[in-house]
C-alpha cells in the first residue's frame, strides 16, 4: 500500500497573538476567537522564505523516515505563497536539500493542496518508476496579506509540514482519496497576483460568508464520499483532521459525520488557518503528542480557493 513513511513540520517561531491586531487595525480578540476560534498565528520574518519552512519541515520528515535526502526520487511541493512563480518552490528545496538530477514541480490547490499532492504522488509511486517521494504542504502566506484588511489579515498563518511517501507490501497506508474543484467559484477566494491583474497588485480577497458556507458543504461531502470510496462510514474513524480554517465550520464538519469531539483534532487556537500546510502539521504534532496509533483510521478533509475539496483515508 502508499503510505506515509515519515512526516514532520516546522513553523517559525514569531507570532502574533489577537491582541497585537487591535494595536493597529479595529478589531478584537474576542471577535476573532468567536468568529474563528483562533488565539494566535505563526508568521515567519521577511528573510524566512516559504521553501525556508519547507527545508525545515522535510529534514525533519526525512529523519524520521530514516532516509537521506538524496534517497528521494521526487518532490512536490503544494503551496499558495511559492518562493517565486518559477522556478517552482520544489526546485528550490530540492537544492536545499542537496538533491539533483530529480523531478520537483509545485501544485496549486489551495488548502486541500496537501491532499492533492498526496494523491498525485500515490498515483506515480503505483506505477513502480518512483520509490521515495517527498510530499510538502507549506505557506508564508503572511507575505501576500493585505495588513489593512481586518476581514482576512487575522486569520492566516505559516507554517509547513512534509511526508516522505513510499509503497511497499504494509496494510498500513492511503486507503481512499476524493478529491474535487469548482472554479465557477474562484472569484470568492483569491491571492490577487498574476496575470489577470496589474503589476503591483496584492493580497487576499475574500468573500467570507459565502467561503464559509461552500466550506461547510464541501467539508462535509468530501468526508463522506471519501469513506465511501474506502468502504467505511463515519463510526469506523479513529480520528478526524480537518482543514484548520475555522472552528464552526470543523463543528459542522462533526457535527454532519457525527463523530464526537474528543476525536477531531484542533489546533487551530495555536496556528490560525496555514492553508496547505495545516494537515501534515496536524499530522506531526498527533504523532508528537502519541494521540496516532497503528491501525488508526484517519480521515484527513479539506476545502480552500479555486474552490478545491478533497478527503483522505489513511489507515495510521
Ligand atoms: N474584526 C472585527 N470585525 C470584523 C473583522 C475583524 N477582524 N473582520 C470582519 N469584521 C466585520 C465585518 O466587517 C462585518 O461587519 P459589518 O456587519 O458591519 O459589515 C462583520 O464583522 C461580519 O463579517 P462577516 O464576514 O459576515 O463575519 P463572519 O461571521 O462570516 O466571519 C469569517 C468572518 C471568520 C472570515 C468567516 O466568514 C469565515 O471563516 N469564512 C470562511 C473563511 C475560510 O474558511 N477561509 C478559508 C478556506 S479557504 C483557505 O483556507 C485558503
Amino acid at each position: 500500500m502508499v503510505r506515509f513513511l515519515g512526516i514532520g513540520s516546522y513553523a517559525p517561531e514569531s507570532f502574533l497573538k489577537n491582541e497585537d491586531f487591535e494595536k493597529f487595525m479595529d478589531t478584537s480578540d474576542n471577535w476573532i476567537t468567536e468568529r474563528s476560534g483562533i488565539k494566535k498565528r505563526r508568521i515567519a520574518p521577511p528573510e524566512i522564505t516559504t521553501s525556508d519552512i519547507a527545508h525545515l519541515a522535510s529534514l525533519k520528515a526525512l529523519k524520521k523516515a530514516g532516509l537521506r535526502a538524496e534517497d528521494l526520487d521526487m518532490v512536490i511541493i503544494a503551496t499558495s505563497s511559492p518562493d517565486s512563480l518559477t522556478p517552482s518552490t520544489a526546485c528550490i528545496l530540492s537544492a536545499k536539500l542537496g538533491i539533483k538530477n530529480k523531478p520537483c514541480f509545485d501544485i496549486s490547490a489551495a488548502c486541500p493542496g496537501f491532499i492533492y499532492a498526496v494523491e498525485v504522488a500515490r498515483g506515480l509511486l503505483e506505477t513502480g518508476d518512483y520509490r521515495y517521494i517527498l510530499v510538502v504542504g507549506v505557506e508564508s502566506g503572511s507575505k501576500f496579506i493585505d495588513w489593512e484588511d481586518r476581514g482576512t489579515a487575522v486569520l492566516f498563518g505559516d507554517a509547513g509540514g512534509a511526508a516522505v511517501m513510499t509503497k511497499d507490501d504494509s496494510e498500513r497506508g492511503i486507503l481512499a482519496t476524493f478529491i474535487s474543484g469548482d472554479g465557477t467559484l474562484a472569484d470568492l477566494l483569491k491571492i490577487e497576483v498574476g496575470t489577470a491583474y496589474p503589476i503591483g497588485s496584492w493580497g487576499v480577497r475574500m468573500k467570507g460568508r459565502e467561503v464559509f458556507r461552500n466550506a461547510v458543504l464541501q467539508m462535509g461531502e468530501a468526508s463522506i464520499k471519501a469513506l465511501e470510496k474506502a468502504g467505511l462510514k463515519p463510526e469506523d474513524i479513529s480520528w478526524l483532521v480537518p482543514h484548520q480554517a475555522n472552528l464552526r465550520i470543523i463543528e459542522a464538519t462533526r457535527e454532519r459525520l457525527n463523530i464526537p469531539r474528543e476525536k477531531v483534532y484542533v489546533n487551530i487556537d495555536e496556528y490560525g488557518n496555514t492553508s496547505a500546510a495545516s494537515i501534515p502539521v496536524a499530522l506531526d504534532e498527533m504523532e508528537e503528542k502519541g494521540l496516532l496509533k497503528e491501525g488508526d483510521i484517519v480521515l484527513a478533509v479539506s476545502f480552500g480557493a479555486g474552490f478545491t475539496w478533497g478527503g483522505m483515508i489513511i489507515r495510521w
